[in-house]
């Protein structure tokens, strides 16, 4: 299968991954040859960790199934997917741009899939493909339907994702859908304890990973989304629905607008090298 990844970022550049692991075609799409190039890094990277566990033989194999082009129109594909910043202008400027009438999945945490599907051709091949990072380890998939969807395209969504490995998820379109419904809701009082001082950042993450058996702390987890992207998600899913449980907390819009993103920019909750 061809496949059209628009967005070069981690999420993008993942799922690129992930399909060509599973050796489909893949064009990666972004707006600069600076973004394409990190996203190979990470791709390569990620993929260096597969191979010295013996689950692939040769990174060069699988990124040659990777073709790089800032056209997202470049390579006729059978399915298209959008991972593109959280922001509706810019999803609606890609989404509009796509020339072909293939199904068009969108990787959006948050935002109404029925409210995207205005700007696609085809409202009924329109889904929402809710992958996890990092996407070549998580095993679900989220799958969004919205009002127009039809069950042929879900039922092609469906298939797609287990031919993948994971496990899909049929959800319908709520504000933040299952996953960052209940996510978002947990580190935003995550968030309030740390700010009330009930433990330290360190007291909270420890409580959660040993005592709930999380992988990650949810101040820890916060840093790893990127906390734009966790304000993001908690602004939209507060206005969507007036409720207080998402209210995006004081402490972590600081955060955002001091540029400690977590992560990505070496400082959030904690501190990186
Ligand atoms: N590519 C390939 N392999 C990777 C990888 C990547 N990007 N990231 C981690 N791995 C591998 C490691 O090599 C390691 O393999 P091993 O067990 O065979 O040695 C294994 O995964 C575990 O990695 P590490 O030992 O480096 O570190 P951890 O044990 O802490 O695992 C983690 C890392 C898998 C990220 C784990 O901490 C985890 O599951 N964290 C929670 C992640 C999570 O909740 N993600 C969802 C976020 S929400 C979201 O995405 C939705 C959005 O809408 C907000």
């Amino acid at each position: 299968m061809r496949v059209t990844v628009i967005g070069a970022g981690t999420m993008g550049s993942g799922i690129a991954e992930v399909f060509a692991l599973n050796n489909h075609e893949v064009l990666l799409s972004d707006v600069s040859n600076d973004i394409l190039n990190n996203g190979r890094k990470k791709i390569e990277a990620s993929l260096e960790k597969f191979k010295e566990k013996g689950r692939i033989k040769s990174v060069e194999d699988v990124l040659e199934k990777i073709s790089m082009n800032t056209d997202i129109n470049a390579q006729e594909s059978d399915l298209y997917i959008e991972a593109v910043l959280e922001r509706i202008d810019v999803k609606r400027d890609v989404l509009s741009r796509i020339r072909s009438d293939a199904i068009i999945a969108t990787n959006t945490s948050s935002i109404s899939i029925t409210y995207l599907s205005k700007f696609v051709r085809n409202p009924e091949k329109f889904i929402g493909m809710h992958f996890f990072n990092p996407p070549p380890i998580m095993s679900l998939i989220e799958i969004v339907r919205g009002n127009s969807t039809s069950d042929e395209t879900t039922k092609k969504i469906v298939e797609i994702s287990r031919s993948l490995g994971k496990t899909p998820v049929e959800v319908n379109d709520f504000p933040g859908f299952v996953s960052n419904r209940v996510l978002m809701a947990m580190l935003r009082e995550a968030i309030i304890a740390y700010e009330e001082n009930v433990a330290s950042a360190e007291g909270i993450d420890t409580v959660m990973k040993l005592g709930m058996n999380h992988p990650m702390g949810p101040l820890e987890l916060s840093d790893f989304i990127g906390l734009d992207v966790v304000y993001d998600i908690m602004n939209v899913l507060y206005n969507d629905t007036g409720s207080e449980r998402f209210k995006p907390p004081i402490t972590l819009r600081n955060l955002v607008y001091a540029g400690k993103l977590g992560r990505k920019t070496g400082e959030g909750f904690y501190k990186y090298k």
